[in-house]
C-alpha cells in the first residue's frame, strides 16, 4: 500500500515536472529562437532600407530568416495546441500522430484503429497519451524499422496496441516514468497495460480498457 502510494506520488510529481520542463523548453525557444531571429531581421531590414550600395544581397537572406521564423512559430504553436483529439476523435488524431512520427523518425508507421467511437472522452485521451509514449519509446529504444498502432473493440473491451519490430525489451531494462505513466493511464481508464513481445521480436504494448455498454444498440 505504502509503495503503491509512493508510486502514484512519483507519477504525479513526474507529470508536474514534465509539464514544467515543456514550458521551460517553449519559453527558451520563444526567447532564443524567435527573439534572435527578429533582432537579426530588424538589423538587416534597417541596413537594406538605408539603401547602402551593394546591400541588395541582403534581401534573399532576409527572406530566408523570415522562413525560419515562420517555421519556428509553427513548431511552437503545434506544441502549445491541445491535442486534436476532441475535434477529430481518437482514430484521426492517432492517424495524424502516426504520420508526424513517421516524418520525424523516418520509421514506417501504420495506424489502424476501428471502433474508437465507443470509448469515453477520458479513455480516448488516456489511450492517446499511452500511444504517444509508446511511440516515443520506439523511437528512443527499439531500433525498429516499422511500428504498427492498432485498436479494436473485442468482448466488451477496447484494445489499443503499439507493436514494433525492433530489438525488444532488454532483460535488464528498468521501468522508468514512461512505462509507469502508461500503466497509470490504463488504470485511470479502468483497464490495464500489457507489455510483451511482438510477432517480429520487438515490443508490443497493449492497453485494454472496458467499454461501457451504452444502453441498447438500435437507432
Ligand atoms: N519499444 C521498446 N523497445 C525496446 N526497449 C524498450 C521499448 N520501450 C521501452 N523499452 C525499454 O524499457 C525502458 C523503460 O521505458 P520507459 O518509457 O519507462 O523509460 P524511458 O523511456 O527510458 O524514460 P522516460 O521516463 O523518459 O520514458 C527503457 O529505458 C528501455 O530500455
Ligand atoms: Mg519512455
Amino acid at each position: 500500500m505504502q509503495r503503491a502510494l509512493g508510486e502514484i506520488e512519483a507519477f504525479v510529481h513526474g507529470l508536474d515536472r514534465s509539464i514544467e520542463d515543456e514550458r521551460r523548453r517553449l519559453a527558451r525557444e520563444v526567447h532564443d529562437q524567435l527573439g534572435q531571429l527578429l533582432t537579426a531581421l530588424k538589423m538587416m531590414v534597417h541596413r537594406a532600407l538605408q539603401g547602402a550600395p551593394g546591400r541588395e544581397q541582403d534581401w534573399p537572406q532576409i527572406e530566408a530568416v523570415l522562413g525560419e521564423g515562420i517555421a519556428t512559430v509553427r513548431r511552437i504553436s503545434a506544441a502549445l495546441r491541445p491535442p486534436l483529439l476532441d475535434d477529430l476523435g481518437l482514430e484521426a488524431a492517432l492517424g495524424l500522430a502516426g504520420r508526424q512520427f513517421a516524418e520525424r523518425t523516418g520509421l514506417a508507421c501504420e495506424v489502424a484503429l476501428v471502433d474508437a467511437g465507443q470509448l469515453s472522452a477520458d479513455q480516448a485521451n488516456q489511450l492517446y497519451r499511452i500511444a504517444q509514449e509508446a511511440l516515443t519509446n520506439v523511437a528512443r529504444h527499439a531500433q525498429a524499422r516499422r511500428v504498427r498502432v492498432e485498436g479494436v473493440a473485442v468482448d466488451g473491451e477496447y484494445r489499443l496496441a503499439v507493436e514494433d519490430d525492433g530489438v525488444g525489451m532488454a532483460p535488464q531494462a528498468r521501468s522508468s516514468l514512461g512505462l509507469l505513466s502508461m500503466r497509470e493511464r490504463a488504470a485511470l481508464a479502468g483497464g490495464e497495460l500489457h507489455v510483451g513481445s511482438g510477432a517480429g521480436g520487438g515490443v508490443r504494448i497493449e492497453a485494454r480498457v472496458p467499454l461501457i455498454a451504452t444502453g441498447g444498440g438500435g437507432g
